[in-house]
């Protein structure tokens, strides 16, 4: 499974803070907000990730996040000419995505549970056809709004409509197979001129090929659509992690962790990361990992 991030867009809610700086690439407490999408790639298991973004934006994408050795990934890049909608990044990425299925995640999105990994898994399965989530939301009229049966059948899936028929968003994270191409490319652009995610969707949903899963309570999605809602962000980003001592979206550790990246590149960005909390945190999270090596090592031996 290929991975797209789309983060371009005008960004014009959150203007002055955007108006020279990417929305994506604005901090989210210690962190560019890609950052968060992209664990949720990685925790996926995939690797190799198309970053499309606007042609002003796409460079400093590059400057940040590089060919992706660093972190054991492979990216590659692609303008979005226009902010022509979200579906239009399965048609930028006709080439990258190929034969392969494709999970497309928007770039000011912010997943964090326990439990999220399986979830991720399990929709890396989808070989056809789609497989999208649900979040039950206060405010559904700001969102794709997905109504469902109670075996999950989808009813109906409609863009921010005036009088939602459930309390159900859809968040920006989608999982197709390679069809998904073809269909993005037969979409008509909607009465606001974009090719839209509930358009795409529903060509799916004709065909019984869409399934949805209902994402469980406690699990944060985050909204950084407005100053208040990044504030928010920011403030439950560190108030977890200085709770748990444990990082969001630290990609190095994911990479660490799954064993994508050894020592050495560990610590060449360790090393890059200067005098921050960050480095810190990294430095802390490699002990910790040899201390933990060590002691099944040492539980192995003692019980041999
Ligand atoms: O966040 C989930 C919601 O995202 C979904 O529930 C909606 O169905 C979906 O349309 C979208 O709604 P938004 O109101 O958040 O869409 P927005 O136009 O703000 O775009 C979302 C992100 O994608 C934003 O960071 C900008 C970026 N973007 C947007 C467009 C239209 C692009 O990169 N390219 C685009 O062409």
């Amino acid at each position: 499974m290929k991975g797209i991030i789309l983060a371009g867009g005008a960004g014009t809610r959150l203007y002055p803070a955007t108006l020279t700086v990417s929305k994506q690439l604005m901090a989210v407490y210690d962190k560019p907000m890609i950052y968060y999408p992209l664990s949720v790639l990685m925790l996926a298991g995939i690797r190799d990730v198309l970053i499309i973004s606007t042609p002003f934006d796409l460079p400093n994408f590059k400057k940040l996040l590089g060919d992706g050795k660093e972190i054991g990934m492979k990216f590659s890049y692609k303008e979005q000419a226009a902010p022509n909608g979200l579906a239009e990044a399965f048609i930028i990425g006709d080439k990258f995505i190929g034969n392969d299925s494709v999970a497309m995640i928007l770039g000011d999105n912010i997943f964090y549970s326990a439990g999220l990994t399986g979830l991720l898994k399990q929709a890396c399965k989808t070989k056809k056809g789609g497989h999208i989530f649900a979040v039950h939301v206060p405010d559904p009229e700001r969102f794709g709004v997905v109504d469902f049966d109670k075996s999950g059948k989808v009813l109906s899936i409609e863009e921010k409509p005036e009088h939602p028929k459930s309390n159900y968003a859809v968040p920006g994270l989608y999982f197709f197979g390679p069809e998904v191409v073809k269909e993005a490319k037969n979409l008509k652009p909607s009465a606001r001129g974009e090719l839209e995610m509930p358009d795409l969707c529903r060509k799916f949903l004709n065909r019984g090929e869409l399934k949805v899963t209902v994402l469980p309570r406690g699990l944060a999605w985050l909204d950084t659509g407005t100053h208040a809602a990044m504030n928010k962000a920011n403030n439950y980003v560190q108030i977890m992690q200085e709770m748990t001592g444990m990082n969001i979206a630290c990609v190095e550790e994911i990479a660490y962790r799954q064993g994508w990246i050894d020592d050495k590149r560990l610590d060449a960005t360790i090393e890059k990361m200067g005098k921050s909390s960050y480095a810190d945190y990294l430095r802390r999270i490699e002990r910790e990992a040899s201390k933990l090596e060590q002691t099944t090592d040492d539980y192995l031996h003692a019980n041999r």
